[in-house]
């Protein structure tokens, strides 16, 4: 068995969807698995020149690849069946290719009402947290209990373990939400309730020994949704949130806006052991004209991309990480 793990390393958004859109077409995998959160995640996806968003689905539909929304989810059914049909009206086969682990939980109307009149921390709404609670509560529906999902239940043991029909099982693990969000290791209580690191993949039943990569992905600067104050005073970062399009993909919120935090960075690149990293977004602060990051308790202002990225590079250079910086929507 062999796994590649794709985590985000700061607030979510830094463009994972890409990353694992790109991995699914450069490698043949046997199952794209996602391995944590529900709805409030949203990825955007770039597939034939089409612009895809999607909560639950991982991304292996797009390539014909068995797609399982693994036991460290939580699903909301009808957000899954609506999904489902809207990938389907846009010509995206889901038929035996979506799966629900039978063990992952489900976020009901309750869960959503709850989750709703939450403006503490400024979730999502999606019922997320209400779902994660009633689970370890061990009060909590799982997939295996709807009959509506039927026709998705998997046992994802025997799907990994015992399944004949697969000589090699290759999976891609997609994760939800990043670092900086992660219910331990997050800015507490400004946090979502799953694990967003590669230990989260793991609790999808797969051994340690299947890593291969971890691709840590981030951008070039940070955004975060939610109530607590983030965004720098700074003008320049709400021009970053027009050029970078920082909106909600699942609220349509707008982004609070900052300079990367390097330190923060490292941290997650570490805790993950990643040996891919990629940044995304170049483009942005080259339309900008700005390249700042902090580092311990300085601001460091670069007078170019390049110059940035050198230094980013000097940092990780006794490290065993391959880095690549992106400026573009749909390829890395
Ligand atoms: P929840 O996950 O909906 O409970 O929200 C907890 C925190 O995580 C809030 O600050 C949300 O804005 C943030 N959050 C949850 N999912 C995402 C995501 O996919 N991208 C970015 N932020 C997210
Ligand atoms: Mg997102």
């Amino acid at each position: 068995m062999i796994a590649d793990v794709v985590v985000d390393l700061q607030y979510g958004d830094c463009g994972k969807g890409k990353v694992s859109h790109y991995l699914c077409k450069t490698n043949d995998y046997t199952h794209v698995i996602r391995y944590n959160g529900g709805c409030n995640a949203g990825h955007t996806i770039y597939h034939e020149g089409k612009k895809f968003v999607t909560h639950h689905i991982p991304c292996g539909v797009f390539f014909g690849v068995k797609s399982v929304i693994g036991s460290g989810c939580v699903v909301n059914v009808k957000q899954f069946l609506s999904e489902i049909e809207e990938l389907e009206s846009n010509g995206i086969k889901t038929k035996d290719l979506v799966k629900i682990a039978s063990n992952t939980h489900v976020i009901t109307d309750f869960h959503m009402a709850q989750d709703g009149q939450d403006e503490i921390i400024g979730t999502t709404k999606r019922g997320n947290g209400p779902a994660y609670r009633d689970k370890y509560a061990r009060k909590g529906m799982r997939a295996v209990d709807i009959p509506e999902l039927e026709d998705y239940v998997i046992d994802l043991y025997s799907e990994l373990h015992d399944n004949p029909s697969f000589d090699e099982v290759k999976i891609l693990f997609e994760g939800a939400q990043g670092f900086g969000l992660d219910i331990d290791w997050g800015d507490y209580p400004y946090v979502t309730s799953s694990h967003c690191t590669v230990a989260g993949a793991l609790l999808n039943g797969v051994p340690h020994t299947a890593i291969r990569d971890v691709w840590g992905v981030a951008k070039v600067y940070e955004t975060y949704v939610g109530s607590k104050l983030f965004e720098g005073t700074d003008p320049v970062f709400a021009t970053i949130r027009e050029v970078g399009e920082e909106f909600g993909a699942t609220t349509g919120r707008p982004r609070q806006v900052n300079w990367l935090d390097f330190d923060l960075l490292n941290m997650a690149v570490n805790v993950n052991g990643v040996n891919r990293l990629v940044f995304n977004k170049t483009d942005v602060l080259e339309t900008v004209g700005r390249w700042n990051l902090y580092s311990g308790i300085n601001m460091f202002e670069f007078t170019s991309g390049l110059d940035m990225q050198y230094w980013i590079e000097e940092q990780f250079k006794d490290k065993d990480i391959d880095i690549v910086f992106s400026g573009h929507k749909d390829r890395i």
